[in-house]
């Protein structure tokens, strides 16, 4: 089955079957591997992209249920510069091992463009879901406090 996907902004071809996991997509046909396996059942976030802006877990989104743009974190900043979220996971040395965050920085990414400045209270909320076996969290949080004054100028 030949499906046309839109990812960071460029038209890819992709002959697979529909139910191939949209995560295998990314990391096996498209080369982005920025994007993690972590689960496999929706469990820990490292695989989370944006579909239209929504944070969505790669790992259970079939190829053919994707009807928008997807953003992966090769395409979260403008070309060539890091969006303000990777500024400050830098600033704030937010990663250890740094496999969750991607998922950590696509996650955060959808919260901030519904949420400009959102308290620690929202921030866990939103976050919940996305977990880091490294113990990130305080820096998380701080650096998503950092990005949300930023892009709020
Ligand atoms: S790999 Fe998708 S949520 Fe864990
Ligand atoms: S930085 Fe290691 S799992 Fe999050």
């Amino acid at each position: 089955m030949s499906t046309t996907l839109t990812i960071n902004g460029q038209s890819h071809q992709v002959d697979l079957p529909g139910d191939v996991p949209l995560l295998w997509v990314l990391r096996d046909q498209i080369g982005l591997t920025g994007t993690k396996y972590g689960c496999g059942v929706a469990a820990c976030g490292a695989c989370t992209v944006q579909i239209d802006g929504e944070a969505v877990r790669s790992c259970q989104v079939a190829l053919s249920d994707v009807t928008g743009e997807v953003t992966t974190i090769e395409g979260l900043g403008a070309p060539g510069a890091l969006h303000a979220l990777q500024q400050a996971w830098v600033a704030h040395q937010v990663a250890q091992c740094g496999y969750c965050q991607s998922g950590q920085i696509m996650q955060a990414a959808s919260l901030l463009a519904t949420t400009p400045a959102p308290t620690d209270a929202e921030i866990d909320e939103a976050m919940q879901g996305n977990l880091c076996r490294c113990g990130t969290y305080p820096r998380i949080r701080a650096a998503i406090h950092s990005a949300a004054k930023t892009l709020e100028g």
